[in-house]
């Protein structure tokens, strides 16, 4: 471990990177699915109040974690706090991470077929029926999603070879302005379909009736499962962030970028599922149903769907590298294996549950149980579960475990920036955080 450790190279490859984290399948295909399941604008509006509340603090809290310990989850809670057990945190992260991997690659697979689609123009001049079957007929093909999905792990893997600098910020840089850019052009074409308003009334306008414990629940994990908190992503992450950068700073633009592209993402699909008579309610269908609709009925579709998907798999592909650069920088670290084995490691194992996750999207999957298949088991158990708890644990360890000292002097670069928030922040890490997150938990075994 003499070798000096790679870092990013620039405070923008930072942002981008941590950025390329967060947005991903969860802001385009996973956020409007949990709105539309939830009813729409009160999910909306909880989800931003908890994005805005906790996300920034909680973000500061795992960067800080990561540049001060500066190293994987674990080792950095092990170099913060030694000879004790709330490494143990780390080790939830990194559990989370293979989980999150497993069902998220199934998706990330997806999204190569609608590249191939796109490209052979399957879509086009389909009705919704014929491109709901189609999807429904790819979920039972014997071999191309575990093809997609094999595919897109050795992708992610390729990236995570070449290492942090090269690899990760080179290509999240060009690539997420981009991914933005497309998202804008795509809103004003679904705002400008019959029956638009519908749909905005339904993502805008809230319907307080709708609001349940099992909405609260839902909408705090979509909110950390978004900005990538809770498993050590950005701990990870921030440990390659140079000492000089802003974490407060990088944090709040993490976190705006994130929310813009979720909320642009329900403005796109919103507005034309309401136009072609799709339910909001559709579930992991509603994005990959209603996005080749509007592109059918745009001028130039053709060619903006492929860039679409493309920038989609992209999009994916910045968040698998986060997940997977958690595993392998934890692996070397705390496991002395070189890189190249432990990218092989994390790919194989996070494979290897990825393909039942896939399995059971077929009808008549063996891996359901009730009415809940593996791959809803793998998304809820991370999002509703694993990712809030590791959160709070490490919420409770930054404000309650290492002093309040050391936070600010690594939050102001030891006194050199001056954040005049942070106590404000501090007061979020130490009793708001754990209090919500608790309070929405105990809230949903009562009455869920
Ligand atoms: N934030 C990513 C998304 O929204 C998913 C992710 C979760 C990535 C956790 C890393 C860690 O798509």
């Amino acid at each position: 471990m003499n070798d000096k450790r790679d870092g990013f190279g620039s405070k923008l490859g930072a942002i981008a990177a941590a950025a390329g984290s967060a947005v991903g399948l969860g802001n385009i295909y996973r956020f409007p699915c949990l709105a539309g399941e939830n009813g729409g604008g009160a999910f909306l509006l909880i989800y931003v109040l908890i994005v805005l509340c906790l996300g920034i603090p909680i973000m500061m809290a795992e960067f800080y974690i990561g540049r001060r310990g500066g190293k994987n989850p674990v080792g950095s809670i092990k170099a913060l706090a030694p000879k004790s057990h709330w490494n143990l945190i780390g080790y939830t992260g990194i559990l989370a991470a293979f989980v999150v991997l497993a069902f998220y690659s199934t998706v990330s697979g997806w999204t190569l077929e609608y590249i191939y689609k796109a490209i052979t123009n399957y879509f086009a001049d389909k009705d919704i029926a014929a491109i709901e079957q189609g999807f429904t007929e790819f979920h039972n093909n014997p071999f191309r999603p575990y093809m997609w999905q094999v595919i897109f792990m050795g992708m992610t893997a390729f990236i995570i070879f070449k290492g942090i600098k090269d690899g990760v910020e080179k290509y999240t840089k060009i690539l997420m302005p981009a991914l933005f850019v497309i998202l804008i052009i795509l809103c004003v074409k679904s705002l400008t379909m019959d029956g638009a308003s519908e749909g905005l009334k339904f993502l805008f306008k809230p319907d307080f009736s709708k609001v349940n414990g099992t909405m609260f629940l839902a909408a705090l994990g979509q909110a950390f499962f978004s900005l990538s908190l809770g498993m050590g992503a950005l701990i990870t992450y921030g440990s390659y962030i140079s000492k000089k950068d802003n974490l407060a700073t990088t944090s709040l633009s993490v976190v705006v970028a994130d929310t813009m592209v979720a909320i642009l993402a329900g403005i796109i699909i919103f507005p034309a599922a309401f136009s072609f008579g799709i339910q909001p309610e559709a579930g992991v269908g509603l994005a990959f149903n209603t996005l080749p609709m509007i592109f059918d009925k745009m001028v130039g579709g053709y060619f903006f769907c492929i860039i679409f998907f493309i920038l989609l798999a992209i999009a994916a592909l910045t968040s698998t590298i986060s997940l997977l650069e958690v595993i392998v920088t934890f692996l070397t670290e705390e496991h002395g294996m070189k890189r190249n084995t432990a990218t092989w490691f994390g790919t194989l194992v996070s494979l290897f549950f990825g393909i039942f996750c896939t399995l059971s999207l077929r009808q008549d999957s063996v891996f359901v149980f009730g009415d809940m298949t593996f791959f809803d088991f793998m998304d809820k158990f991370s999002a509703n579960i694993l990712l809030p708890i590791g959160a709070l644990l490490i919420v409770i360890f930054v404000a309650w475990k290492m002093k309040k000292e050391s936070f600010y002097d690594e939050i102001t670069n030891q006194n050199t920036l001056k954040i005049a928030v942070k106590g404000f922040v501090f007061f979020i890490i130490k009793y708001v955080a754990p209090f919500v997150i608790i309070a929405i938990f105990i809230n949903q075994l009562i009455n869920g």
